[in-house]
């Protein structure tokens, strides 16, 4: 499977230092709350669960899952929710966990559904930023790395749900996407 990898982007370590900083920083900017921590699945399952070790508040977590690129590497721009949360977001400072953001359309959603549920605070923790991919005005208020427009996969991230096990992040050789 790493035979598929054309190149190693971040390494674990790369990965866990940054994802300790970024929940050091959460930690402090949230103190006196308990947040609501929302994962985005899948891609997010692996950085969510060493974000909230990092964070030392008490939070407590909720799952969500929407529509995904499939096995495509483009957007098509529907966004459906297939998994809703157990949790109500009513009155709660949210921090919604997203594995990589693109062209902004999943997260701004989100924000959207969010709010309309009275979230009292939404707020976004993202891994990977794609800015030149953005359709719509959107940042994360938490970036672990900003990167070129590539498919990346590992570390949750997939391409048609494989390769989300690798423990680094790195880009697939062309030859696999025409598999
Ligand atoms: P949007 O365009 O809505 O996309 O911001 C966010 C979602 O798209 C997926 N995505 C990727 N998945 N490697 C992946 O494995 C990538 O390079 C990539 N870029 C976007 C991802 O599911 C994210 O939640
Ligand atoms: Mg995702």
């Amino acid at each position: 499977m790493q035979n598929d990898v054309l190149e190693v982007l971040y390494s674990e370590q790369q990965i866990q230092d940054k994802v300790k900083e970024m929940g050091e920083l959460i930690t402090r900017d949230f103190e006196g709350k308990n947040p609501l921590v929302i994962c985005v699945l899948k891609g997010a399952f692996i950085f969510m669960a060493d974000l909230v070790k990092r964070i030392d508040l008490p939070l407590e977590t909720d799952f969500m899952a929407v529509s995904s690129y499939g096995a495509s590497t483009k957007s098509s721009g529907v966004v459906k929710i297939i998994k809703d949360l157990d949790i109500s977001v009513e009155g709660r400072h949210v921090l919604i966990v997203e594995d990589i953001i693109d062209s902004g359309l999943t997260l701004s959603y989100l924000i959207d559904v969010l709010e309309r549920r009275n979230a009292l605070s939404t707020t976004i923790a993202a891994l990977f930023d794609k800015p030149t991919g953005r359709k719509v005005d959107l940042d994360a208020d938490y970036k672990g790395f900003v990167i070129p427009d590539a498919f990346v996969v590992g570390y949750g991230l997939d391409y048609g749900e494989k390769y989300r096990n690798l423990p680094f992040v790195g880009i697939l050789k062309p030859e696999v996407y025409s598999h």
